[in-house]
């Protein structure tokens, strides 16, 4: 892999910016285990189900810089691609994810840039998820550096779905066929409709155990 050469922020090469990205996306991960660890000892409750995080491969940001008709230089990666580093937080409800998305905007040292609610807005797909863009510190020995993290936010069945539809997605390279799309638009009514039925549940079956130990 080739990069103009260029020195932005004190980083000059694809290695140190992998470092310094995967350094975020560790920090990010070790708060959320501590929250959902805390939120385990207080509630008595996991709000997170798992954690996925990825650093983006070098061919996928040139892609990415090519198709915003951007030259591949460092300075240019930094500024403009905001998912090198991305972190995808699965839960079970989606009560769980606006929970999680406010634990992180009241973290001191994480500033949210930009937000996107596709669980309220979602998009023509079928597409739920709530998205964050945020940065954190990353200290290094000589300098501090901001670094952005793509947050995902989803439930367990809209990851089951979105993985699906973005298998398709690649299969088809963006050309499938509409008898496929319009599944995965009912499908993706059945996730919301399942997300909607299982959280009501959840409430029951939490009021009725309160009610038996009252
Ligand atoms: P990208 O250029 O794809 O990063 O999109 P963007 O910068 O306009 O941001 P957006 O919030 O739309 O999407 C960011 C990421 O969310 C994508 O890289 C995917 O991981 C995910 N995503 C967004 N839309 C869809 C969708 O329709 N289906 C699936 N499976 N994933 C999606
Ligand atoms: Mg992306």
């Amino acid at each position: 892999m080739e990069w103009s050469e260029y020195k932005d922020n004190g980083v000059d090469s694809w290695k140190e910016v992998n470092l310094i990205y995967s350094a975020a996306l560790k920090q990010i991960q070790t708060k959320m285990e501590i929250l959902n660890d805390e939120f385990q000892h207080v509630h008595r409750y996991n709000p997170i189900e798992h954690i996925k995080s990825r650093i983006k491969t070098p061919e996928s940001i040139v892609k990415k810089l090519k198709r915003h008709g951007y030259e591949s230089t460092i300075e240019n990666m930094i500024k403009y691609v905001n998912d090198i580093a991305g972190i995808r937080i699965i839960c079970s409800f989606t009560s769980d994810i606006y929970r999680i998305a406010s634990m992180i905007a009241e973290q001191k040292d994480i500033v949210i840039l930009s937000t996107k609610d596709y669980i309220t807005y979602p998009k023509a797909s079928g597409y739920k998820s709530y998205h964050m863009l945020v940065s954190v510190p990353v200290y290094l020995s000589d300098r501090n550096t901001e670094t952005k993290v793509e947050v995902q936010i989803r439930t367990v069945a809209m990851d089951f779905w979105a993985s699906l539809e973005h298998k398709m997605h690649y299969k088809f390279e963006g050309d499938a066929p509409e008898k496929i799309k319009e599944e995965l638009i009912e499908c993706a009514r059945m996730v919301s409709d399942l997300d909607a039925r299982m959280l009501s549940l959840n409430e029951e079956i939490l009021k009725l155990s309160m009610e038996k130990r009252m």
